[in-house]
């Protein structure tokens, strides 16, 4: 290993996936540093805990920008600005264009609250007790164009228990994602799992 990889990780509101990543990165011997944390929404509550730990912190608010284009040309400045190396989505709500994920291409994650490929996109919670699906859980995996679909570095299953709401079937997987999220990506950053 050469040094810790500068990371970024990229979130929308409450960020406790990134203060996991931020919490395991503390270890002297984990392979990535947490760099930077960006939110596309000013108001992010992670953004004042990235601050408290001393954690660079930056929103790229995406209403300022008037397409798509602009607003990751003005986040990919910000990324090369702390010349950050991996790219960590961690309850990031934004779409990133075919070209912005190119670019980042292997060494941009995401985590989904699903067992991919099952229950892409939104709502995951929901539509598994609407399916009475028995088992649920998440999913890290390199990012691609096509939304929720990339190779998938590691999942973790959870059961699906009776009486189960949407926010507690949320709550047991989100114990999961704070688990498997500094998983993999030290496994990625130490070179251990790689895109092909
Ligand atoms: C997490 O459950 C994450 O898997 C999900 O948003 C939540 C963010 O929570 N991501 C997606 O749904 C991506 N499509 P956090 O801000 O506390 O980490």
């Amino acid at each position: 290993m050469t040094g810790r990889r500068r990371t970024a990780v990229l979130i929308s509101g409450r960020g406790s996936n990134m203060q996991a990543l931020v919490s395991a990165a503390k270890a002297p011997d984990y392979p990535a540093e947490i760099a930077l944390v960006v939110s596309n929404r000013p108001d992010a509550a992670g953004l004042d805990y990235a601050r408290d730990q001393g954690i660079a912190a930056v929103a790229v608010d995406h209403k300022a920008f008037s397409d798509r284009v602009s607003f990751e040309d003005a986040l990919d400045t910000v990324l090369g600005e702390h010349g950050i190396d991996l790219v960590a989505c961690a309850g990031f709500m934004r779409i990133l264009s075919p070209a912005f994920v190119e670019k980042w291409l292997g060494r941009l994650l995401n985590i989904h609250p699903s067992l991919l490929p099952a229950y892409r996109g939104l709502n995951t919670h929901e539509r598994v007790l609407g399916d009475c699906a028995s088992a649920h859980g998440c999913t890290v995996h390199f990012m691609v164009a096509e939304l929720d679909a990339g190779p998938i570095i590691a999942q973790s299953r959870v059961p699906v228990l009776e009486g189960d709401s949407a926010d507690t079937l949320a709550a047991r997987v989100l114990q999961a994602e704070h688990e498997t999220y500094p998983q993999a990506l030290a496994s990625v950053a130490s070179g251990e799992v790689f895109l092909n």
